[in-house]
């Protein structure tokens, strides 16, 4: 694998780190507009590289970024506290214009992760001209990962064997679809003991835990760093794992001309098919307004 990651501060390092870690990329290509930063990134990297599977790391112009088979865009600035994704929004969409503009005509995977990551899928979807499916936001991975953990925390039960989606947003109007959440194939609903009136809070400080973590040590990054690594492991393998990315939606729930997680499924040619999700009333109503919160937000750059 040959992959490029773009922007090296907390997440775009920790990308980097998680795949070299893994042993999963062969050549790592890293940009960052503070030229000495990408350079001083990538000599740290190579020295790590010696008690790792043999990887060639190199800082690379944006010229080069099309040479390889999935990107990653880290690059923008990072949240304040007490500031919303949204916040961001007028001064990263100008770096993903920018680097949209840049990329196009890219034959790869560009995948998303800078904030208010659902926009600004959208916005490097249109300045690339890449088509929808190569074009994906981490969108609610992490959020979904978040909550498998606290509920498998809760039940005391592995994360993995937990099958509850967050969906929507990768922010504030994001969605925990616990109605059709399952845990071993058990509905989480009938697991003994289980407190729906719980339900609320978990959501919350799921929806709250980026925030949380900022507000202690400035920025979030080992858990981005680990969700992208595996994403651009299962995307390139062609694994064609269910995951909840943003991409632009053509109407599956419903929903159109809007870049939102919804479960899709992901392969070397990007989350070519999404799945309908199954939501009771309330959670339907709930990813409408997200979705509109996102629409809302974008119609503000325009
Ligand atoms: N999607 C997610 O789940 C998720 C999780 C964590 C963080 N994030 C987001 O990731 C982004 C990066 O966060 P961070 O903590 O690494 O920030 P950071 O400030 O540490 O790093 C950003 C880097 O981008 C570089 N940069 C800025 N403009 C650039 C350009 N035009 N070209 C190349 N490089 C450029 C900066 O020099 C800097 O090194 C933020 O927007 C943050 O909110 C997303």
């Amino acid at each position: 694998m040959k992959i490029g990651i773009i922007g090296m501060g907390w997440v775009g390092t920790s990308i980097a780190s998680a795949l070299l870690t893994r042993g999963e990329v062969r050549e790592l290509y890293v940009n960052d507009i503070r030229s000495g930063v990408a350079e001083g990134e990538a000599m740290d990297l190579a020295h790590a590289s010696a008690f790792l599977r043999a990887a060639h790391v190199q800082a690379a112009e944006l010229e080069q970024m099309h040479a390889c088979d999935a990107v990653v865009i880290a690059a923008g600035r990072n949240g304040k506290p007490n500031e919303s994704r949204l916040d961001l929004l007028r001064d990263n969409a100008a770096v993903a214009r920018q680097l949209g503009a840049a990329l196009r005509g890219y034959h790869g995977l560009l995948i998303m992760v800078t904030n208010p990551v659902d926009v600004l899928t959208h916005v490097l979807l249109e300045a690339s001209g890449l088509p929808p499916e190569r074009v994906l936001g981490t969108g609610t991975l992490l959020d979904t990962a978040r909550m498998r953990h606290r509920v498998g925390e809760t039940l005391h039960v592995a994360s993995q064997s937990v099958h509850l989606n967050v969906l929507g947003e990768h922010g504030d109007s994001q969605v925990a679809v616990f109605s059709s959440a399952r845990v071993g194939g058990v509905s989480l609903r009938g697991w003994p003991g289980w407190d729906r009136a719980a339900e609320p809070a978990l959501a919350d400080s799921v929806r709250w835990a980026a925030r949380e973590i900022i507000a202690r040590k400035g920025a979030t990054n080992h858990a981005i760093g680990m969700a992208t690594a595996y994403l651009l492991k299962w995307a390139l393998a062609d694994e064609r794992r269910v995951l909840t990315v943003s991409r632009l939606q053509q109407g599956a729930a419903g929903l159109r001309d809007v870049c939102i997680s919804l479960p899709a499924i992901v392969g070397r040619r990007g989350a070519c098919e999404v799945l309908e999700p199954e939501l009771d009333d309330a959670e339907r109503a709930a990813l409408m307004r997200s979705a509109q919160v996102l629409r809302e937000a974008r119609y503000k750059l325009v």
